[in-house]
């Protein structure tokens, strides 16, 4: 997704810009760009290829400046092309990156061309940039505010003009922007990875706020135009370039990292007990009588997941709902529930929206489960369970979400025993549990040869069902997501009750039908089920715990996974899903790490 980076210093930015951009390289774009301020107004170097490609253009050109800015850009507005790629410029005056989309920009656009602005691009962030400069009359910083009042939407912007040498304007409304704070030198990012290296000392400005960076200082007005004095947060936690080892992959590191990642997640204490949820986490949880759980993609899926723990555990209702979905849908608020959003990054812009809208209708107690601790999600959420899975680079999601599951897990066992729905014997067997996970975790990591042997198969299919029942019917949707965004075979996944209503019509031989099936309750079930896929000559590929008895047969394929884990079976039966994904993906030779057309961090709508 769009990454913004922007520098004011007394020494070349340059490498500052490149190295900014490299570090949100991760988070998937299609162009990106740079402009540094010289003694002939701004200059630019634009690519559709990499980060590499664009330093390699700074190098030769000897681009040399002390204020800059630079952007990747993941299109919305207009093609992948180097007209549309940022910075865009005005009347070669003004320079400007944007993240975000601006929704009035059509008629922005007829008003802008009427003053005589021609657009030589095809995106919504042209607008801005001759808007600021329509209005510029000696200062940015007014300019920038003047402009910023007739824009809707979503918005980070980081501006410079030729006229003002020493200085960078940025603004945010409803995409993420932070300050880093240096001696005589301050920046500007989307995200604080991006400066890494320059500075430790972070301001994350809210929203509405427009900040001035000079050599000397920063200023920062809100939305009110009031100056705003925000909170200095020291981040040290954002280290060098996360190394890729002797994995081909960061997906495959990703995947055997979660042994490791799920370690620093379970809680260290040896009760569940509130606390790690906030300070206020025991009387919030007191007064709530049920769970909104809002969130999108694999984070969506360990909500549905955790909608089985809450209402089997603790017996409180729960309701999991796509963030985007239920910003826009006239829903019933209930000031009991506690909203629950789930996100790796903290930053998507859905899910934030809908934890606003949430917060607007009355619902005033929140929870953030998440990755990030300086996300936006964590600041504006009551109460937040961070996820230490460790930063996670390849755009599909997996260490983040077993993480998540786990973070969703401890919390369904909290409550259970804060409602008396937990024994001290239950609670010290779920500990136990949780505690062994790592170690069942290798085990089924183990399992990888016999999948890299099936995914062989998979990577000649052009289509595959997934199926699950009950607790595993989350984890067979997020098998079919991994497999259809990194290896781009479409599949789905149903209940495998649903089957008879619909499914069933496209079960072939060429139609590889992969089962999570663990030995639970809705075992005998779900085997008849599998023989309703054998009698039509489907092909099956079981991932069944090895206390099943499901084997080898003709078109039943089965790798054994450990013994049935119980209700935490769902986070070791994902794992070789994910792997079959991954797999699957390398034997097709596409992108796994920077699947088309996705980015790491959805921060636009
Ligand atoms: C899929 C994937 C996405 C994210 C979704 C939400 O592998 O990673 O579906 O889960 O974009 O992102 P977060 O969790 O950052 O809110």
């Amino acid at each position: 997704m769009c990454g913004i980076v922007g520098a004011v210093a007394q020494r070349n930015i340059v490498s500052v810009l490149i190295e900014g951009l490299r570090r949100l390289e991760y988070r998937g774009y299609d162009s990106c760009g740079v402009a540094v301020l010289g003694e002939n107004g701004p200059r630019r170097a634009r690519s559709v290829a990499r980060v590499a490609d664009l330093d390699e253009q700074v190098h030769e050109g000897h681009f040399d400046g002390i204020t800059g800015i630079a952007h990747t850009r993941w299109a919305t507005h207009g093609a992948p092309v180097t007209d549309n790629a940022h910075p865009i410029f005005s009347k070669d005056a003004l320079a400007l990156v944007h993240n975000g989309i601006i929704e009035n920009y059509e008629t922005l656009r007829e008003m802008l061309r009427g003053k005589g602005y021609e657009f030589v691009s095809q995106t919504d962030t042209e607008v801005i940039a001759h808007l600021i400069h329509s209005v510029y009359r000696g200062d940015l910083f007014a300019a920038v505010r003047e402009a910023i009042a007739q824009l809707h939407g979503a918005y980070a912007i980081a501006v410079l003009h030729k006229d003002q040498p020493h200085t960078v304007v940025g603004a945010r409304q409803g995409s993420p922007l932070v300050v880093g704070l240096g001696n005589g030198e301050n920046f500007l990012a989307s995200d604080a990875l991006a400066l890494a290296g320059s500075t430790e000392r972070f301001i994350f400005l809210e929203e509405g706020d427009v900040c001035e960076l000079s050599l000397d200082g920063v200023r920062i007005v809100d939305r009110d135009g009031n100056e705003a004095q925000r909170e200095v947060r020291q981040v040290a936690a954002y280290g060098g370039a996360v190394e890729l080892g002797p994995y081909r992959h960061f997906m495959q590191k990703e995947i055997f990292e979660q042994p490791r990642a799920i370690t620093d997640t379970i809680p260290q204490a040896d009760s569940f007990d509130p606390s790690i949820f906030g300070e206020d986490a025991g009387k919030v949880f007191a007064e709530i009588d049920s769970l909104l759980i809002l969130a999108c993609g694999t984070s969506y899926y360990s909500g549905l997941t955790a909608k089985y723990w809450l209402e089997s555990i603790a017996k409180i209702p729960t309701q999991v709902e796509i963030a985007s979905e239920y910003r826009y849908r006239e829903s019933v608020p209930n000031p009991k529930s506690l909203v629950v959003v789930i996100s790796q990054s903290g930053e998507t812009a859905d899910t934030l929206a809908a934890l606003k809208h949430a917060q607007s209708l009355g619902h005033k107690h929140t929870l953030a489960v998440c990755n990030v601790g300086t996300s936006a999600m964590v600041r504006q959420t009551e109460l937040s369970f961070l996820t230490h899975a460790g930063r996670e680079i390849g755009v599909a999601s997996t260490k983040a979400f077993t993480t998540q599951l786990v973070a969703l897990f401890v919390l369904a066992a909290t409550l259970a025993k804060l409602r008396g729905h937990l024994s001290d014997e239950q609670e010290a067997g779920y500990l136990k549990q949780l505690r062994h996970l790592p170690a069942a975790l290798n085990s089924v990591l183990a399992l990888e040869p016999q999948i890299i042997a099936w995914s062989e198969e998979f990577s000649r299919k052009e289509h595959a069902l997934f199926l699950g029942r009950g607790l595993h019917y989350p984890i067979a949707l997020e098998g079919a997501l991994k497999l259809k965004e990194i290896s781009y075979i479409h599949a789905e996944a149903y209940p495998a009750g649903e089957l008879k209503h619909g499914p069933l019509a496209l079960v072939t031989e060429a139609m590889p039908v992969v089962t999570v099936a663990p030995n639970d309750a809705l075992l005998e079930k779900l085997k008849s089920n599998i023989q309703e896929v054998r009698a039509r000559g489907g092909e099956l590929y079981v991932f069944a715990d090895a206390d099943t008895k499901i084997v080898n047969d003709e078109g039943l394929h089965v790798i054994r996974m450990p013994e049935h884990y119980g209700l935490l079976s769902p986070i070791l039966h994902v794992v070789p899903l994910q792997l079959l994904a991954y797999h699957t993906a390398c034997a097709r030779g596409t992108d796994v790490d920077k699947p088309r057309n996705l980015a790491k961090s959805v921060t636009v709508e």
